[in-house]
């Protein structure tokens, strides 16, 4: 009778965890994380029938708004435009466009963000190959809104050519930046990052890992940096944007040509904050994340 109990319980619990998990770290060691969902999107896959339009693609949504000046904080607005987001028909990944000629006012710029909203901690990794062309901001992001959002921002002003001066931006949006209105410069939240790579010359691997209390940054696999304090704690999306709004405090530009980054994969791995979604109970394992 006892040894039977002992057998029912057992394969309950393997029932209960059939669904694949993802683990940062051994989940026999202290430091490690566990996350239940991921989005893993290959855009170098060339799918020549694709076009954007107002429904997600592989999870993502392209944008289509408009910002004026004065909401934008600089000289110019910015207008997002689906038709700046294309997909590479030489399969190079999905390209996101920033137009040379503003249109009333407005920077043309391009925007995707997942069709999740609900995704609370977790690890984003992007490729990306951002433009040379001086005066446009890349950012791989996370956004809960004004005061919660985990920033990778590169910056085309700061990269210089043939030299070693290459700056990546690592910033938290928190209340603090926001009551600092929107200049995160002044916070603990915000890094300026000297690399060793040109983000304009190839694609690299930008990551943010995002747990509760803390925010470690990483390129290539290499650690940068960590955030502990004003890190969100509510659940968003996952934005990738390429923009100008000529403020040459930042963005610089408009740019002098038609400017892209392109971005090849993302990898994200993250809980929702409705808990795990229904086991389709399939495969099973635990996936080590590198
Ligand atoms: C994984 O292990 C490394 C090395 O010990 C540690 O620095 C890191 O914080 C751990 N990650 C998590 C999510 O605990
Ligand atoms: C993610 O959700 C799983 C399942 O509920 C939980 O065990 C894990 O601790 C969560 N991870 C984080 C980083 O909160
Ligand atoms: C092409 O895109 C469509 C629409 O997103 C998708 O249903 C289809 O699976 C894709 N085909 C390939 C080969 O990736
Ligand atoms: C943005 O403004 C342009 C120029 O006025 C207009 O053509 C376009 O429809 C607007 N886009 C949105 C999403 O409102
Ligand atoms: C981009 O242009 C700005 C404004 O002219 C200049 O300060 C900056 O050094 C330029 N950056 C590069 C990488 O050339």
């Amino acid at each position: 009778m006892r040894a039977f109990v002992l057998l029912a319980s057992a394969s309950r619990a393997l029932a209960a965890c059939s669904c694949a998990y993802y683990t940062l770290n051994a989940t026999n060691t202290p430091n490690h994380a566990i996350f239940t969902e991921s989005l893993e999107t290959d855009f170098t896959q060339p799918n020549a029938s694709l076009t954007w339009d107002s429904t997600p693609n592989f999870g993502w949504q392209a944008q289509a708004y408009n910002v004026t000046s004065t909401a934008a904080r600089g000289p110019y607005g910015k207008t997002a435009e689906i038709s700046n987001v294309v997909l590479n028909p030489q399969g190079l990944g999905l390209d996101l466009w920033v137009r040379s000629q503003p249109l009333e006012g407005m920077v043309p710029i391009a925007e995707v963000v997942t069709a999740r909203t609900d995704i609370l901690y977790g690890s984003f990794r992007a490729g990306m190959k951002t433009t040379g062309v001086n005066g446009t901001c890349g950012a791989f992001f996370f956004y809960h809104d004004d005061s919660q959002e985990i920033d990778v921002e590169v910056l085309s002003r700061q990269q210089f050519a043939g030299s070693d001066d290459h700056t990546v931006n690592l910033v938290l949006q928190s209340p603090a930046s926001e009551s600092a209105r929107f200049d995160a410069a002044g916070t603990l939240g915000f890094t300026p990052y000297g690399v060793s790579f040109d983000p304009t010359s190839a694609f690299h691997e930008y990551r943010y890992d995002w747990l509760p209390g803390r925010v470690d940054m990483f390129t290539d696999g290499a650690w940068l940096h960590s955030f502990h304090d004003g890190v969100p704690d509510s659940p968003g999306a996952v934005h990738l944007i390429h923009w100008s709004n000529g403020d040459p405090g930042w963005s610089g530009g408009p740019p002098a040509e038609d400017a892209v980054l392109s971005v090849s994969y993302v990898k994200a791995y993250f809980n929702a904050s409705g808990g795990a979604s229904a086991c389709s109970g399939d495969d099973g394992a635990a996936r080590s994340l590198l």
